[in-house]
């Protein structure tokens, strides 16, 4: 046996105990410890059957993540799993807190499964760029059924014992201590229960379409999900041998391929990005003050109701505090509605949340969020108050897009305790939070706030104090080159377009016309007298503005919107930008989807390599992460810079050269190599 596994004797069972801190990761040494033991407890003739049992508290919780980019070492998985089939002794998987991916389909290679309550059982492959490769795909639907084995692979979803125990995943929740009940139940089975001898149960071809058809579209028919349905469906149709192999040859072909890669890198940004200070403890937080009962105070009042604090909700003005409180109501209504809270739940919820039209009403709170409106005196003004009602040592947050979160801090008696909370646009919904330490933000304050952003279900990424933090700052460099590419010949929908065809979500004029053209157009007003002339400047947004397009709310903006759904072409802004171009004495040339795309890209990437170069982003991968949680960028890309580190170097530079000429005076161009060799 190797380190990781040891083989104990209960009477006439053979226990193996896979003892790989800290979540029993499968790994090479396990697999062969794993072989190893299932030989001997084979060739004994003493043992009458097997149990497998993780140390620690957990099952396998998955592979060694970092194990799947390379060439995978005998034995291989599949191997262990023939063996415990093969074997004529029965083998019991008693499972406790996770049995996830190569854990759980080891789990299906034993004759019986017996769950501790709690435990977690699931195939998460398909989320990682790949399929179950191990017979997953082929065992479970034997249990399940094919249409809920393709609900469940094609979703990663993690079943919760109570609910595997109903589906077939496991046999039963053990009652007692989960190892004595599994050698009791190994020791009575008669013999073996091997689910690759099992029939696929028949089901109705339309259940099987209907489901292969949702899982296709809620995965956007990427390569993973549609080949998880295909090895699926194989399993009621052909033999189980020959399923098998093609499933195994299918997973290893996307394991080694570039989505798989992409999102095997934002695992590991996703938790390095929320990462905070080593062994620092984070403050129990229970009831939080949220101050601007607006869009952004509302959400975020709602994402802290739903994360189980108590809430009290200040604004000042009676009207819009009114409107903040219906649209918190809005929110729990459709929580209630769509299943995510019973009735209890949402007693609970409303019992938690309060408003008031007075700030001293957050005097007992233990954290304070504002939300007010973007304006440095207004906002200075507010904080001051607040840090004299709080107790002192309350954690206090600004929701700032832009203001120096420095300067506001330094309103703050015992700025120690307050940082930026930045939530994106819907707060309820969204799950990217920038986490911003101010100069003088403690560790103690941001550790707190991570753990409050975790319960959130947030994704934090932790930044510095700059312009825009790391999200804005980079959007707005983007935007930017899509005006310079509108005024230099490329339509508003050719541009959208392009970058929606690349996978973002939606397109930067598009998304403009939804988030309305109105707000940018007063910052840029209000940085009017400070802007260097000799910076290019695109007008063509004012001059919307101008028109009176405000975007969607108004009828019309980048597009025409004659009713719900997307906005059509309009002839009136193609003279408009036309109008523009002659001004300038611009000739309008041929743009193509790939320049278009290439151009985006590189912004982002030079961008990153600034914020990165003055401290505003921590790591580069964590502009991955902001910009695949907060910015509709596709997921199975990676992010910006993992796109990045996937081009040739050459043609980057190419690309950089190209974005300086278009940007003329005032360029300033990032380190793009040290930047992906960080990566
Ligand atoms: P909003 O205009 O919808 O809401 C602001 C609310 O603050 C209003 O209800 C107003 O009555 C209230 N208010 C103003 N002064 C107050 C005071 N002294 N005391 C109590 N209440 C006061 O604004 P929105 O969009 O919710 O933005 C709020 C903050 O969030 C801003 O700092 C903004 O930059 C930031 N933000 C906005 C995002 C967005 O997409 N709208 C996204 C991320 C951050």
């Amino acid at each position: 046996m190797t380190d990781p596994i040891r083989l104990e004797r209960e009477g006439n069972v053979g226990v193996i105990v896979i003892d790989n801190p800290p979540i029993n990761a499968g790994s090479t040494d396990v697999r062969r410890g794993l072989l190893e033991a299932v030989a001997a407890i084979d060739a004994d003739p003493e043992l009458v059957a097997g149990v497998l049992i993780g140390a620690g508290g957990t099952f396998i919780a998955g592979s060694d993540i970092r194990e799947f980019g390379k060439p995978l070492e005998q034995p291989e998985l599949p191997q262990v799993i023939v063996a415990i089939e093969q074997s004529a002794k029965p083998f019991v998987a008693a499972l406790e807190g996770a049995a996830l991916g190569g854990g759980y389909e080891l789990a299906l290679g034993c004759d019986m499964r017996i769950a501790a309550p709690g435990t977690v059982v699931g195939l998460p492959e398909v989320t990682l760029g790949m399929i179950p490769g191990a017979g997953g795909t082929q065992r479970l639907p034997r249990i399940v059924g094919v249409a809920k084995a393709i609900e469940l692979i094609c979703a990663g979803t993690r079943v919760e014992a109570t609910e595997a125990a109903k589906l077939g995943m496991i046999d039963h929740v053990a009652a007692g201590p989960v190892r004595e009940e599994a050698i009791a139940q190994a020791r009575g089975l008669a013999g073996k229960r091997r689910l690759s001898e099992q029939a696929v149960p028949a089901q109705d071809p339309a259940a099987i379409a209907a489901a292969a058809d949702k899982a296709s579209k809620a995965g956007r028919g990427r390569p993973p999900v549609v080949a998880a349905i295909d090895a699926i469906k194989a399993a009621a149709v052909r033999p189980f041998a020959e399923a098998l192999a093609e499933e195994r040859a299918v997973f290893t072909q996307l394991r080694l391929g570039t989505e798989a890669a992409a999102l095997r890198h934002l695992f590991f940004a996703e938790r390095n990005a929320a990462r905070g200070p080593k062994g620092v403890v984070a403050r129990p937080l229970n009831h939080a003050g949220v101050v601007g009962a607006g869009t952004m105070g509302s959400g975020i009042a709602a994402a802290l109701l739903n994360a189980g604090l108590t809430v009290t909700l200040v604004d000042s003005n009676a009207e819009a505090l009114a409107r903040g409180v219906a649209a918190v109501d809005g929110s729990i209504a459709r929580w209630r509605k769509s299943g995510r809270l019973d009735e209890r739940g949402e007693a609970d919820m409303r019992a938690r949340f309060t408003s008031s039209g007075d700030l001293e009403a957050l005097a007992a709170c233990d954290c304070a969020i504002e939300a007010i409106v973007e304006d440095m005196d207004l906002k200075t003004q507010l904080l001051g108050k607040l840090a004299a009602i709080l107790a002192p040592d309350a954690l206090i947050a600004s929701n700032t897009s832009y203001l120096d979160l420095d300067a506001l801090t330094a309103a703050v008696d015992k700025p120690e305790r307050m940082l930026g909370l930045h939530f994106f646009n819907p707060a309820q919904v969204m799950r990217l939070l920038e986490v911003v330490q101010a100069a003088t933000s403690s560790d103690e304050t941001l550790a707190t706030a991570l753990a409050l952003a975790k319960r959130m279900g947030k994704q934090a990424v932790v930044a510095r104090n700059g312009y825009g933090f790391v999200g804005n700052r980079i959007y707005a460099a983007y935007r930017r080159q899509c005006e310079f590419m509108l005024e230099d010949g490329a339509s508003p929908e050719q541009i959208d377009a392009a970058l929606e065809g690349f996978g973002f979500a939606m397109g930067p004029f598009a998304t403009g016309d939804m988030s309305g053209l109105d707000i940018p157009w007063a910052i840029r007003r209000s940085q009017a007298a400070t802007r260097d002339p000799s910076h290019r400047y695109v007008a063509i947004p004012d001059r919307l503005c101008e028109a009176g397009r405000l975007g969607r709310k108004t009828g019309a903006g980048y597009y025409r919107y004659d009713g719900p759904g997307r906005g059509a072409p309009d002839p009136e802004v193609r003279a408009l930008i036309e109008a523009e171009r002659a001004t300038k004495g611009i000739v309008p040339r041929e743009f193509t989807a790939a320049e278009i795309v290439d151009r985006v890209l590189i912004t982002m990437v030079n961008e990153a390599a600034l914020l990165l170069a003055e401290g505003v982003a921590r790591q580069a991968a964590d502009v991955d992460v902001v910009f695949v949680h907060g910015y509709g960028f596709p997921r199975h890309e990676g992010g910006p810079l993992f796109w990045a580190s996937r081009q040739d170097r050459a043609h980057l530079a190419a690309q950089l050269d190209a974005l300086e000429a278009s940007t003329g005076a005032g360029f300033r161009r990032g380190d793009i190599d040290a930047t992906l060799d960080a990566l």
